[in-house]
């Protein structure tokens, strides 16, 4: 076996193989867990000026990865037109470099906030270190390899395809440059850590994470009891 196939056949099925055991575990059997378990309590300021630019960035980057995955033919003929292309190309560029500052102030306030450094775990650091990669490399695919919502029609849509359909096609992926098979990698290797960390609060439902705050308090006074 050579590295392609490892890297590029062998290490996603590992990936979407604990990604999908692990999932379904934590949901069945240990409901409770799956949470993004807030440190809004602990410190607010940066978590805003974080988690907003992070998570609104984000959800509209994988909703572009997600129409070059379902719908190429769409993003193809959106893309025909030369400012079109470059309204989409501009806008993910700007998305793409919000959700990068987010993630540094979010991995900054772990590092440098005493009571949120406290309940850090190494997982944490894991999840936001391969989080600040993925948005890194894909920013620099991004700036470097010009006009990647039409060649990840051509690439990525028929790789992944592959993968999902259990025809794996790594010859696809194995004469790209290392910085674009680096974000493929990255991105398997996060969708391998999901289910063993807080990104479990991505499968959260109802997706009402997306527009209430990070934590609900509901408090249990006796209200007779303190009057
Ligand atoms: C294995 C699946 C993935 C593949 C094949 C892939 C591929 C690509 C490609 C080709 C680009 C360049 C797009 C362009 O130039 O317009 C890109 C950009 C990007 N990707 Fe991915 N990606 C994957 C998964 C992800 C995931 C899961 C995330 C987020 C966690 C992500 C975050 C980004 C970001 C932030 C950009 C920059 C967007 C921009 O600046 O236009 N990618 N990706």
């Amino acid at each position: 076996m050579d590295w392609n196939q490892f890297l590029f056949v062998v290490f996603p099925y590992i990936s979407l193989t604990l990604f999908i055991a692990v999932t379904i575990y934590r949901v069945v059997y240990r409901p409770f867990t799956v949470s993004s378990l807030s440190s809004q309590l602990l410190e607010r300021k940066q978590l805003y000026w974080g988690s907003i630019p992070f998570h609104h960035g984000v959800l509209w980057i994988l909703l572009f990865h997600l129409v070059a995955l379902l719908t190429p033919k769409v993003l193809l003929l959106w893309n025909a037109v030369p400012l079109r292309l470059y309204l989409l190309e501009i806008s993910g560029f700007i998305l793409g470099l919000w959700a990068l500052v987010g993630v540094v102030f979010l991995f900054w306030r772990r590092l440098t906030v005493p009571y949120v450094k406290a309940v850090t775990t190494r997982i944490d650091i894991l999840v936001l270190l391969l989080t600040l990669i993925s948005m890194l490399t894909g920013v620099l695919t991004a700036s470097l390899y010009r006009f990647g919502s039409v060649w990840f029609t051509g690439v990525f849509t028929p790789y992944l395809w592959s993968i999902l359909t259990l025809q794996p096609c790594p010859e696809l992926v194995a004469p790209l440059p290392w910085l674009i098979q680096l974000h493929v990698f990255n991105n398997f290797a996060l969708l391998a850590l999901l289910p063993f960390s807080r990104l479990i609060h991505i499968l959260s439902w109802p997706l009402d994470y997306l527009i209430r705050p990070w934590q609900i308090v509901i408090g249990m006074r006796d209200r007779k009891a303190t009057k």
